[in-house]
């Protein structure tokens, strides 16, 4: 844990609208800010910061917390790490706390240390005249420039001895710690290197430290790559692959693929700009990261079914998250890298040039699935493409595209105006219904995410709420008497709240909403924040306020503890254990 003060004191010196005034532009709503929210894509305000308060919510979508979540969000940072960025801005000097222990004791610097090891490590093995010699002969196969195996840090894993274990205890490092880094497995038999035989790809993280590393086998051996999980320093679904290099090119756009190689051998080729997620379909933390370096992103997928699934999916998430998003399109070739290869450079340069706008991909896609000779499929062809218009916005949007559709299939423009005014028609009426019964469902606590067991005691997870939303503005009154006795655990109804009044039972007078970020999820950070946000849009935080909540809440509980004895005493009759 990082202790109380420390936190304290970088709160304190972070005021909370300087630092939100660095990403986002803030206006003076009363005593409050409103700006347009960093976290979802809005034309209105609804993401609201509290100076009183120190923290933020945004109405839209939900997101709140104080300076450090807002710092973990933004940056895409684990709770250390933004704590870390935000000392560094206030200058304040920290104690050993940065290697506090986490996990199994194993801290995000020391893996950073044997990450950087590591890479070396692999570096020198590749270069090693015996050892490397299969490595590099791969490398010149595929066509690698001496350059592109710089720049990128690529490396070797030796096949055999368990090279990298022996290195890194040499260093000092303790075979567990290793093990979490990911550069050891462990069977009966005791720890072995993890990477065997394989080249090394670096992951290195914008600030340049290498983060991980993906392994690729020299033949058809499966798995073909094998990629260092989650660490305490490295969380794969926020990062990407030459980021590090692609935030500093000024295309005004950047390239998404799929895999290492790809993005090698664009960078290579000249397209510095493209990027690749880690083996895994792209994340809204990868959108929302991209959004941070560029306006514009071009996906360069694999030109496969499972490419072209990932495509359409991966435009909704760039789209949502607020960037231009084009679909670059390619023949004759399964991804960039075997293009390149193929046709050259130039000829991929124009790939790009000619990249289509989402409504061309979803024209082309529907034209490639059907066959359009049949009328009958043609009908299900105009019918996919009239839904997906009809779920634009901009009428003036809609306008250009039944246009274009009418032209490009051969068919009256006024018909297919028509079809889709009538979608769009019964699109509203389902969102209707759709909003209804979420709203349903939200005030009867139906389906809560976050807080799974509001449903249960509907009435006293509210009474929680406003109660814990008064206790993180006011911390100090945990130890007021209520009828002789101070709130307690037993008191609460849900699980989220009772963590969350341990939690501030445990930081006490030092408590803050970032400090959640520590053993929260986002998402409960957020409805923490929620609770806070309730609470400051009334006035009255008083003491008796928060006895009367204190008074309800064990009312509530009370009684549902005793009518669930009712139903425990009716199921237990139904079963004929009572008489
Ligand atoms: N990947 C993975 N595990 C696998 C296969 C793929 O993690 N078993 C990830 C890697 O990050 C890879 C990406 O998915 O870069 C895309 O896969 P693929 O197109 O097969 O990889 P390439 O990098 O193009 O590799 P190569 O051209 O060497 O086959
Ligand atoms: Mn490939």
């Amino acid at each position: 844990m990082i202790p109380a003060n420390v936190i304290e004191d970088i709160r304190y010196r972070c005021d909370i609208e300087s630092v939100i005034s660095s990403y986002v532009s803030l206006k003076r709503a009363g005593s409050n800010l409103k700006g347009l929210c960093p976290f979802h894509s809005e034309k209105t305000p609804s993401f609201t910061v509290y100076p009183e308060t120190q923290s933020f919510y945004c109405f839209g979508c939900g997101a709140g917390g104080d300076v450090i979540s807002f710092v973990m969000r933004t940056e895409n940072l684990d709770y250390v790490a933004a704590v870390e960025t935000l000392a560094k801005r206030a200058g304040i000097t920290l104690p050993e706390f940065g290697d506090k222990q986490r996990d199994d004791g194993v801290t995000r610097t020391r893996v950073l240390q044997m990450n950087l090891e590591a890479a070396k490590f692999y570096r020198k093995m590749l270069y090693d005249d015996n050892i490397g010699a299969a490595g590099r002969r791969y490398f010149v196969d595929r066509g690698l420039s001496m350059m592109a195996i710089k720049r990128f840090g690529l490396g070797y894993s030796p096949p055999s001895g368990n090279q990298m274990l022996k290195h890194l205890t040499s260093l000092g490092f303790k075979p567990h710690e290793i093990q979490t880094a990911y550069f050891a497995g462990k069977s009966e038999r005791g720890y072995y290197d993890y990477f065997r035989g394989r080249v090394m790809f670096p992951i290195i993280d914008v600030s340049g430290n290498v983060i991980a590393f993906g392994g690729r086998v020299l033949d058809d051996t499966k798995p073909k790559y094998l990629n260092t999980s989650d660490t305490p320093a490295f969380k794969k679904s926020r990062n990407l692959f030459a980021l590090n290099y692609a935030k500093n090119t000024d295309a005004g756009y950047m390239i998404l693929c799929e895999g290492y190689m790809d993005v090698i051998a664009l960078h290579d080729a000249g397209f510095g700009m493209a990027v690749a997620t880690l083996g895994t379909a792209l994340t809204d933390d990868q959108a929302r990261t991209l959004k941070k370096y560029t306006g514009k992103v071009i996906i360069s997928y694999d030109s496969d079914e499972a490419g072209q699934k990932a495509t359409s999916r991966a435009i909704d998430l760039l789209e949502k998250a607020g960037l231009e998003t084009k679909v670059l399109h390619m023949e004759g070739a399964k991804d960039p890298d075997e293009y390149i290869k193929k046709f050259g450079k130039e000829k991929f340069r124009s790939l790009i040039e000619e990249s289509r706008s989402k409504f061309d991909y979803v024209l082309a896609n529907t034209a490639a699935k059907y066959d359009l000779a049949n009328d009958a499929e043609k009908i299900r062809a105009l019918s996919e493409i009239c839904t997906y218009i009809a779920g634009i916005h901009s009428s003036v949007e809609r306008d250009i595209y039944i246009e274009r559709a009418a032209k490009s299939y051969a068919v009256d423009r006024k018909s297919l105006e028509n079809d889709v005014n009538s979608r769009m028609r019964r699109l509203a009426k389902e969102n209707d219904k759709k909003r209804r019964g979420e709203l349903i469902r939200v005030t009867s606590g139906i389906a809560d995410r976050v807080n799974p067991d509001y449903a249960k005691q509907p009435k006293a997870a509210r009474i929680e709420e406003s109660l814990l939303g008064i206790l993180f503005i006011h911390p100090e009154y945990i130890r007021r008497t209520v009828d002789g006795q101070a709130l307690s655990a037993e008191d609460f109804t849900t699980s989220l709240g009772r963590r969350l009044y341990e939690k501030v039972t445990e930081a006490g007078d030092h408590f803050s909403l970032g400090i959640l970020g520590e053993d929260f999820t986002f998402d409960e950070v957020s409805r923490a924040s929620e609770m806070v946000a309730g609470r400051n849009e009334l006035s009255d935080n008083s003491e008796t306020t928060y006895d009367t909540f204190v008074r309800s809440l064990r009312k509530e509980t009370q009684k549902n503890g005793n009518s669930s004895a009712t139903l425990e005493d009716i199921l237990r009759r139904k079963r004929g254990e009572l008489s």
